[in-house]
């Protein structure tokens, strides 16, 4: 398999049934408050609802699947799709459909917003899951061993790796695993106090007693990733400029030298090995892939998780027939296309 091929197993196999860390909670401080992500081009976004709940929702507008919210983060409890003019609410439901809403047949209540799991925990961590089974999914709650409580958010980057997420994502597994060794919490070169895994793309680490920030991988393709990082502080207790200056360097010197050394592994070899540590177990991203592979032999085709079914084929192709109509348009969209649409322009600045 190319590195593509591999890359695309791996968005059906895993991205799209693993729970994902994204964000911390005190991101969202008002109903409305939202932030908008791409994982693998599974484009979402998280809002934080009138009813101070905070749901998921694919990127994705019902009609012709253009992209709904278009900024990286904002303030909404409306999103329209500026396509044809569908209206959301915060809950993902469908408010206005323009020629649709006296359509014949066309039933309002059912063509919201697809919904994300979301799992918030104690600590205020925030995971997705894309897997559209109605399943209840088992979640193997992750201690970040860091002081969440009362925190805000100070500031945050995004930097554009050019290398293969893996590459990232070992350098987190590695700095966890020597954070917890003897040698780790002795070594007069350790720059952070305590570093956890939260999942197999994103990582917490405690920079200072008041300070700390999260790593989160974002994969683009096989050879692109956007790590996006995010500095928290204690209520009340914001570390000084210059304190706060200091880290933010050297936590850039840290992505650069993890960006140089993805790159000088890429030339190296195209094979690269992942496991992490999760709920106490050990997770195989080989063995996960080889299984969804054998799956999908038995089945004669690709099964993609996180790929939601709105009814028969011939359902979907009278509504296909009814949106031509009413738009008087056969050029929309495909939805592949429109997923990779919804790149949002990625800041580097702090
Ligand atoms: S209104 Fe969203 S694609 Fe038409």
């Amino acid at each position: 398999m190319s590195e593509e091929e591999i890359f695309q197993l791996e968005k059906r196999a895993f991205f799209s049934k693993t729970w994902l860390f994204v964000c911390h909670q005190s991101r969202f401080g008002k109903p409305g408050d939202y932030h908008a992500f791409d994982v693998a081009g599974i484009s979402f976004f998280v809002v934080l609802g009138r009813d101070m709940k905070l749901r998921g929702f694919h990127n994705v507008c019902r009609h012709r699947a253009y992209t709904v919210v278009r900024k990286s983060c904002g303030t909404s409890t409306r999103f329209s799709c500026k396509y044809h003019g569908w209206q959301y609410d915060d809950k993902g439901g469908l408010v206005k459909a323009p020629k649709f809403d006296e359509s014949p047949g066309f039933v309002r209540d059912e063509n919201g917003l697809f919904e994300v799991k979301l799992i918030e925990t104690r600590e205020g961590l925030v995971f997705v899951n894309f897997d559209a089974s109605t399943m209840k999914l088992p979640f193997n709650n992750v201690k970040s061993h860091v002081d969440l409580g009362n925190c805000s958010w100070v500031d945050g980057m995004e930097v554009t790796c050019r290398t293969n997420w893996k590459t990232v994502a070992n350098e987190f597994s590695n700095q966890a695993q020597w954070s917890q060794s003897p040698f780790g919490w002795f070594s007069a070169l350790r720059k952070s106090k305590i570093v956890r895994l939260l999942g197999p793309l994103s990582s917490i680490k405690e920079l200072d007693d008041d300070l700390w920030c999260t790593m989160v991988l974002l994969p683009r393709s096989s050879s692109e990733v956007i790590v996006r990082c995010d500095l928290y502080a204690k209520e009340g207790q914001v570390a000084p400029a210059k304190t706060l200056e200091k880290r933010k360097w050297m936590l850039e010197q840290e992505l650069m030298a993890v960006t140089k050394s993805g790159a000088e592994e890429k030339s190296l070899t195209g094979q690269r090995y992942f496991a992490y540590q999760c709920g106490g177990r050990t997770i195989d991203l080989f063995a996960i892939l080889a299984q969804h592979q054998r799956s999908e032999k038995m089945a004669k085709r690709k099964l993609q998780p996180a790929i939601r079914l709105t009814g028969t084929a011939d359902i979907d192709t009278e509504a296909e027939a009814l949106c031509d109509a009413l738009e008087g348009a056969a050029d929309a969209p495909s939805l592949e296309m429109c997923s990779r649409m919804s790149s949002f322009p990625h800041t580097v600045e702090w």
